[in-house]
Formats: structure tokens, C-alpha cells, sequence
């Protein structure tokens, strides 16, 4: 089917071409995001394979029935950004990737936690300059550190077993399923404000849904161990940046690594080491020496653009032939 690909970067072209041999769709990429106002770009595209910062609100999809489109490809797991609602009323089918490497994302926030204890990022800047005092990158064992996981599915179940496991931390988790397996090596499942009062770490594994949202604001950082670690390579709006920015003035946050922020779609993906950045929450989250930003790439991996690109493909394919869509998200359910 024609598809048209938005937010196409040269890896997507490159992974999308090369599943493509097998399904042999016709795919046109497009640089700019889909929105509103680029909607019209799909018209005569019977499918559109979108992102993570692509807006499919209710006009975009009005645009896109319009133009004939009948299937949204989603190529990540998180669908926040698409009005479900609207696109069943319109008769528009939404699919995305389900897994395509939770451990690329996993390993991703282990790695970021280990990075901002151990200063491994300024180390490196520091040694470059041929400054190899240890004065300032002082860490801690994660050894007996109690970490609290909010968000117990698919990534953060294998982040709380690599912690409990491979590095022997106490792990609390909050999820509104607890996972049998995880119980059996030891995770306690508490409440949210039990995660934020007993935590050394908390790390954000939940999807982002309107009862998530902000889900660590002023009030649950008031609670939290004084000093704490905050890690988020979920989605930004789990996190009310201006309250972190205040917890990390007063002390009371004492680390934080995100790979995700409320207001990325203004920023990621982009070189934009020319431009004078307008977001002043966002540069002054950069400044202080205890903030690890990386810019959404937990999950670039080679195994997860692979699986993506089969997964998104063979999802176009199935949706062609008429047959039953397993990775379909219907709209959400009505009182
Ligand atoms: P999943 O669906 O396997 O797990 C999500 C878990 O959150 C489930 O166990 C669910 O019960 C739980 N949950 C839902 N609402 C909750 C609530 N109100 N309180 C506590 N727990 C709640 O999803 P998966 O694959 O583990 O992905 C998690 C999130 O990671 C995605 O929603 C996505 O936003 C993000 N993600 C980020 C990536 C990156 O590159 N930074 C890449 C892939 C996913």
C-alpha cells in the first residue's frame, strides 16, 4: 500500500527499505512531522507511519480521512499523541509496535543511572582536559540502594530485575498490575507515595495516560528521600520539569537523568547547535552539574529499528490483506 513516512530520518529510510524487501509497499518519506498543517502532505496515502512527537489530534485525522487515508502506522510503542476517539469515528485504523526492544530501553535508563552516579559523563570531558582530580565525582554503591519502579510492564519489569539481580538494590515497584515473577525475586509492590518516601532511585516506566500525567510534581518531590535520584526514559509529561527545577535548587532532588521532556517535539531529533533555544525551563534543567539529558534515543538501537520497521510494515501488510490487526489500539472506552 502507499504509505507515506513522516518524521522520516535517514536511519528510518535505511530500516524501512531495507524490511521492505519482504512486503514491498510503496513508502515516500517526509522529513516534516505530521500536524495540522502537514496533513495535506498524505493526501492519496492510504496509510501514514508516524513517530513520537507526530500530532494525530482530532484535525489531523479529519485531514487525513479526507485525503483518503485509512490506517495510522505507528513506529513506537507509546501512543499518547494520537486522539483515539477521533480516529474510530472516522473509521481510521491505529497500529503500532508493541515490543520491539524493551531491553534497548532498559539497559538504556541502567546505563543512565550508572552514568549520573558515577559522573562517568563529566569524567570524560574532565580527562579530555587532562584534569584527573576525582574532586566532584564522588557516587555511591547501588549495592543495598532502594530503588522504586512505577511502571512494572515490559521495560520496567526488566530494569527491576537487573537491578535486584544483577546488582543486588532493594526494588519497591508501583503498577496497577504487579507481576507475579517480579514478586518471586523480591520486588515489593507499595503505593505511589510509598515509592517517593522510600526510594533512592525512582525510575518511570508507566505510560503516559491523564491519570499519569505529572505523576511526580511538587507534592510527591516534598515526600521523596532528600537527595534522591530521579530517572525518566518514559515520556516527559510524567514529570512537571518546573517542580524538578525546584527540588534540584533546594537539594531536595539530588540527581536526574531523562532521555524525555514534556516539551521535546519543539527540541528532539534535531541538530539544533545553531539555534538559540527558546524553552528556558528546558536550558535551565541543563545547567545544573547533577542533570543527565539525553535526547529520546533509549531506544536506538539496531534490534529495535529492525523490529520496528518489520513489525510497523507487517502491520500495513495485514491491514491490507484484511486480516485480523493483533497490534490494533482501539479508542478508549466510553462510561
Ligand atoms: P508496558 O505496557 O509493557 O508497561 C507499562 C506498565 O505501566 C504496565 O505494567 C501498566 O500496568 C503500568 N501502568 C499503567 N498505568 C499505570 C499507573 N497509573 N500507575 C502505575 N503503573 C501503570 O509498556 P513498556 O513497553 O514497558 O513501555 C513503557 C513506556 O516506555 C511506554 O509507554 C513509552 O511511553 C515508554 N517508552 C520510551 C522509549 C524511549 O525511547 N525513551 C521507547 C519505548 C517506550
Amino acid at each position: 500500500m502507499r504509505m507515506a513516512v513522516f518524521s522520516a530520518k535517514p536511519y528510518d529510510r535505511r530500516s524501512l527499505e531495507a524490511a521492505n524487501a519482504a512486503h514491498g509497499h510503496e513508502l515516500v518519506f517526509v522529513e516534516s512531522r505530521l500536524g495540522p498543517d502537514t496533513a495535506m502532505l498524505a493526501r492519496g496515502f492510504s496509510a501514514v507511519c508516524v513517530f513520537v512527537n507526530d500530532v494525530v489530534d482530532a484535525t489531523t485525522l479529519e485531514a487525513l480521512a479526507g485525503g483518503g487515508t485509512r490506517l495510522v502506522a505507528l513506529r513506537c510503542t507509546g501512543y499518547n499523541n494520537v486522539d483515539l476517539a477521533a480516529a474510530g469515528r472516522l473509521g481510521i485504523a491505529v497500529v503500532r509496535v508493541p515490543a520491539y526492544s524493551p531491553h534497548a530501553v532498559a539497559e538504556f535508563t541502567v546505563g543512565l543511572i550508572l552514568t549520573l552516579n558515577r559522573q562517568i559523563h563529566r569524567a570524560y570531558n574532565r580527562v579530555r582536559e587532562n584534569n584527573f582530580a576525582l574532586d566532584g565525582l564522588l557516587g555511591f554503591d547501588l549495592f543495598g540502594k532502594t530503588v522504586g519502579v512505577i511502571g512494572t510492564g515490559k521495560i520496567g519489569g526488566l530494569v527491576a530485575r537487573t537491578l535486584r539481580l544483577g546488582f543486588g538494590c532493594e526494588v519497591l515497584a508501583h503498577d496497577l498490575h504487579p507481576d507475579p515473577d517480579l514478586i518471586g525475586i523480591g520486588v515489593t509492590y507499595v503505593d505511589a507515595d510509598a515509592i517517593a518516601e522510600r526510594s533512592d532511585i525512582v525510575t518511570l516506566h508507566c505510560p503516559l495516560t491523564p491519570q499519569t500525567r505529572h505523576i511526580v510534581n511538587a507534592r510527591s518531590i516534598a515526600r521523596a528521600r532528600r537527595g534522591f535520584m530521579l530517572v525518566n526514559t518514559s515520556r516527559g509529561a510524567l514529570v512537571d520539569a518546573s517542580a524538578v527545577i525546584e527540588g534540584l535548587k533546594s537539594g531536595q532532588i539530588g540527581y536526574v537523568a531523562v532521555d524525555v521532556y514534556e516539551q521535546e517535539a519543539d527540541l528532539f531529533f534535531e541538530d539544533l547547535s545553531s539555534e538559540i533555544i527558546q524553552d528556558d525551563v528546558f536550558q535551565r534543567l541543563l545547567t545544573f552539574p547533577n542533570v543527565l539529558v539525553t535526547g529520546h534515543q533509549a531506544f536506538f538501537t539496531r534490534e529495535a529499528l529492525g523490529n520496528i520497521a518489520e513489525t510497523t510494515l507487517g502491520n500495513a501488510t495485514a491491514f491490507e490483506r484484511g486480516e485480523d490487526l493483533v497490534n490494533r489500539i482501539g479508542p478508549p472506552a466510553t462510561a
